[in-house]
């Protein structure tokens, strides 16, 4: 423990400090506040209410009425009160004391000792301080906050003070030390959080940044694809160009997603597929297409994949399913226990004759189709149980290998990436 520089009345046989009260009751309840703060301020992240804390419990501890903390402003060279109690009305972030060794805390902070003064308009050692004066303040006991406790750089002083005759003494000066080294720990645990906070907010504001910029990219390329569509020489390069300008604006429109969505690397399942369908609706002709999702989120990686399966499967259905006419076209989204069942289906002539998924073809579609499906680790089935053409993927979810966010928050769980209130159906 500290050398304590005391002044002022000493405990004496005729004048103990601890006279008229039980000494052990008061001890144990000393150590038992050190205690309660320790879990209170492991608990809680917002400094101003530890440091409020601090001086509440420290004035249960010591029994006084006055307690503040003060925090060293390197500008004014001066000990700002943060937090306390006991004080008039606008005195915490508005009243300082000096720093330099001439007041109490000035003189605890630039030594690094505890001070105790017993009776402070005698101490030959310090002015007596405005504050202090002004609330008819006898006694006070001062002692250093180092930043994480020791090494670290000093936060400030934590000040008790009566305005009553009693006196201070060593085991309250270990007492408050005690506290102050409890009050550096967090406050440095605090700012390392507040910072850590920062670099990931910082990091998430780049990967929004990133994808916004993907996002832009990728619609000048669909902008040149369709240009180049225009202006090609037969019908299949102009498919071809069509087709090829509808998959970037897919991935596109998930990135658009990705950089506003209110988690960093997810998008809003129902609000992406209520865009992405709006989108396709551009080539619907007069079929009609209607799409319903789950609230859920739902990570980048399952989302590009995802969106450029259904954009093939619609694609497929406008350009097959009512050859010289017109129909429905349904897409639905749907978790179930723990899985995304979508569904992609149509009402029309159905496919061809020995039609087999993963049967090697020359076309493109169904060759993104089963990639993606491969990518996702899913499972796609073809309904034939009923007129027209169902596809049913089943994706496992949850078995994604990477939960966290890159600012700091995960998903909400099981939910874990399902969000309330979001609903995202829109027929036409
Ligand atoms: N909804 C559907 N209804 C009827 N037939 C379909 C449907 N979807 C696909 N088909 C049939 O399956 C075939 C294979 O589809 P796929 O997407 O692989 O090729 P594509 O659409 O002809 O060419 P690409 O997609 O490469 O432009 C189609 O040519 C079509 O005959
Ligand atoms: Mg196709």
């Amino acid at each position: 423990m500290h050398e304590v520089f005391e002044a002022g009345l000493e405990p004496t046989d005729a004048c103990p400090a601890s006279l008229g009260r039980d000494e052990l009751r008061y001890r144990l309840r000393q150590q038992s506040l050190l205690g309660e703060f320790g879990s209170i301020a492991m608990q809680t992240r917002d400094l101003r209410k530890i440091l409020q804390q601090a001086t509440e419990l420290c004035a249960i501890g010591l029994q006084a009425p006055f307690v503040k903390v003060l925090e060293y402003e390197l500008d004014e060279d001066r000990l700002m009160v943060r937090a306390g109690v006991g004080w008039a009305l606008g005195t915490i972030d508005a009243a300082s004391l000096a720093a330099d060794i001439g007041s109490p805390a000035g003189f605890a902070y630039q030594t690094g000792q505890p001070v105790i003064s017993n009776l402070l308009e005698a101490d030959t050692r310090f002015r007596m301080p405005k504050l202090l004066a002004d609330h008819g303040i006898r006694r006070a006991i001062n002692v250093l906050i180092e930043r994480g406790g020791g090494g670290k750089g000093f936060f400030g002083v934590l000040e008790v003070d009566s305005a009553d005759p009693g006196q201070f003494d060593q085991d309250d000066a270990n007492f408050l030390a005690g506290f102050a080294g409890l009050l550096g720990v967090a406050i440095e645990r605090q700012q390392a959080d507040a910072s850590f906070q920062g670099a990931l907010k910082h990091q998430a504001l780049l990967t929004r940044e990133m994808s916004h910029r993907v996002k832009n990219s990728l619609t000048s390329v669909v902008g040149l694809l369709r240009v180049q569509a225009r202006s090609a020489p037969s019908q299949e390069v102009k498919n071809a160009l069509e087709d090829a300008s509808s998959r970037v604006s897919t991935i596109a429109e998930v990135h658009d997603h990705l950089w506003r969505s209110s988690h960093v690397g997810f998008v809003e399942l129902a609000d992406f597929m209520t865009e992405l369908c709006k989108k396709l609706r551009g080539n619907t002709g007069k079929n009609t297409l209607h799409c319903d999702a789950d609230p859920m989120l739902l990570s980048a990686d399952h989302a590009i994949p995802l969106g450029l399966l259904i954009n093939e499967l619609v694609t497929n259905a406008v350009k097959y399913a009512y050859p010289g006419g017109s129909g429905a076209i349904e897409v639905s989204a749907r978790e179930i226990n723990g899985h995304l069942h979508v569904e992609v289906s149509d009402q029309g002539t159905g496919l061809p004759e020995g039609f087999e998924i993963d049967l090697p073809r020359t076309s493109l579609g169904f060759k993104v189709v089963t990639g993606m499906v491969r990518q996702l680790r899913g499972h796609l089935t073809l309904s034939k149980d009923r007129k027209g053409t169902r596809f049913l993927l089943d994706l496992p979810i949850l078995s994604h290998p990477d939960e966290s966010t890159p600012d700091g928050r995960w998903p909400e769980s099981r939910g874990r990436y399902r969000k309330k209130g979001l609903r995202g159906s829109e027929g036409q």
